[in-house]
């Protein structure tokens, strides 16, 4: 039986982190996967989760199932966290389930959105987040994609995303990034979001919005501007968020999975679907990670420790932006890269061919994805001129 199968190619983004673990090379520069790094290049464990983890490990006291919403302390703390004091809360039109990290989230969402339509039309932007497509495909959902990022100028494409969504249909749903777009660092400024959350108001789609880096944008308020915007605006959305990387919670995969109706009762019906879609997948959702997330929360002293954590990271990367782009400059690169430190959250595309890209990697030991996109946070002090010096070279 086995033998019919053809072998899958490596994951594009993940794959990466293999080839570079293996690399022995002491100047290699790993600017793939999507996970923070210090200045020494490690991506270590916040202060406040290990003190969160002291205070399970002393505390916790039972291991029964936790049943398919998970901790309702974790969704309800991350509702607040994400919509703030938000109307949709007081009129009791959202509810949150735990989920196995983001993609668990974004995979019940496909599942979801597959038992309101079957094959509905879900429309990504070009580009995307590698595995969004083979998420809503597993789902047997027809993946479309609409105009976002402006290869040649390095912006956004924002007239042409419009015109795209006005085209759509009621029945249409639309994935959108909270922030931190995923792969480009593009995002859409508060005025944009408002001509959008129009758009989907006047067409009637249905927006799913992917939230995997609040807090590595503006700010955790900042950052949830166009979710807040969306929930005040439309009747029914989708929201699908991660405590991977704003809570370095990586490993113990946890996201939520928050469904908003019109009414109270059509809320409670969309969430009995996700919870019947979640059964059949995975059953319950891990519980270790948001045990943590939610003692962080409900503790001002850590929350408050969260939060400098939180800004140290974002202000780090938001740093290498610029540092990369002034030691371009410095190496004596012509081409301008000014627009990577005008973006936003872990990720900038650098431009370059898929085999300057290559010899970046081969010649160099240089990590990044084919498309070019770097993981900003892989920059550090002790390796930029060696990457300015090889981005130079290969160009
Ligand atoms: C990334 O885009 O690098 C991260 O979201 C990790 C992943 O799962 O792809």
């Amino acid at each position: 039986m086995f033998g019919r199968l053809t072998a899958l190619p490596a994951d594009p983004i993940l794959g990466l982190s293999i080839k570079y673990r293996a690399d022995a090379n002491p100047l290699k520069i790993d600017l793939g996967v999507g996970v923070y790094k210090n200045e020494a290049g490690d991506t270590t464990i916040l202060n406040c989760v290990k003190k969160a983890e002291k205070y399970r490990l002393e505390n916790e006291l039972t291991k029964t199932y936790i049943g398919g919403a998970g901790s309702a302390k974790f969704n309800e703390q991350m509702t607040s966290l994400i919509f703030g004091d938000h109307q949709v809360i007081s009129q009791n039109r959202v509810k949150t389930a735990s989920t196995p990290g983001g993609t668990g989230a974004l995979r019940v969402a496909a599942e979801f959105i597959a038992r309101c339509k079957g094959g509905a039309k879900i429309w990504l932007s070009n580009p995307t987040w590698a595995n969004h497509k083979g998420v809503f495909n597993a789902a047997g959902l027809d993946v479309q994609e609409y105009p976002y990022y402006d290869y040649e100028n390095k912006t956004l494409d924002f007239d042409a995303m419009l015109n795209a969504l006005k085209a759509l249909s009621s029945d249409d749903f639309v994935l959108l990034h909270a922030c931190c777009h995923n792969p480009s660092g593009m995002d859409l400024n508060n005025e944009q979001w408002q001509q959008v959350a129009q758009v989907a108001k006047d067409v009637g789609f249905t927006p799913l919005i992917d939230m995997a880096y609040q807090g590595f944008g503006d700010g955790l308020e900042e950052d949830a501007y166009g979710v807040r915007l969306m929930a005040n605006t439309v009747n029914n959305m989708i929201l699908c968020s991660s405590c991977s990387k704003n809570f370095g919670l990586y490993r113990e995969r946890i996201g939520a999975c928050t469904v908003i109706g019109e009414t109270p009762a059509t809320t409670e019906i969309a969430f009995s679907i996700v919870l019947g879609v979640a059964r059949t997948i995975y059953s319950m959702p891990p519980a270790h990670g948001a045990a943590l997330v939610e003692t962080i929360l409900s503790s001002d002293e850590l929350r408050h420790e969260w939060f400098n954590e939180l800004t140290e990271m974002r202000n780090r990367i938001n740093g290498n932006r610029k540092i990369i782009v002034d030691k371009l400059a410095e190496k004596g690169v012509e081409r301008d890269f000014g627009f990577i430190a005008n973006q936003k959250g872990m990720f900038s595309f650098l431009g370059i061919t898929p085999e300057q890209v290559q010899r970046l990697q081969e010649e160099f030991s240089i990590y990044m994805v084919g498309s070019s996109r770097m993981s900003i946070a892989g920059i550090a002090p002790s390796n930029v001129d060696y990457l300015a010096e090889s981005i130079a070279k290969v160009l």
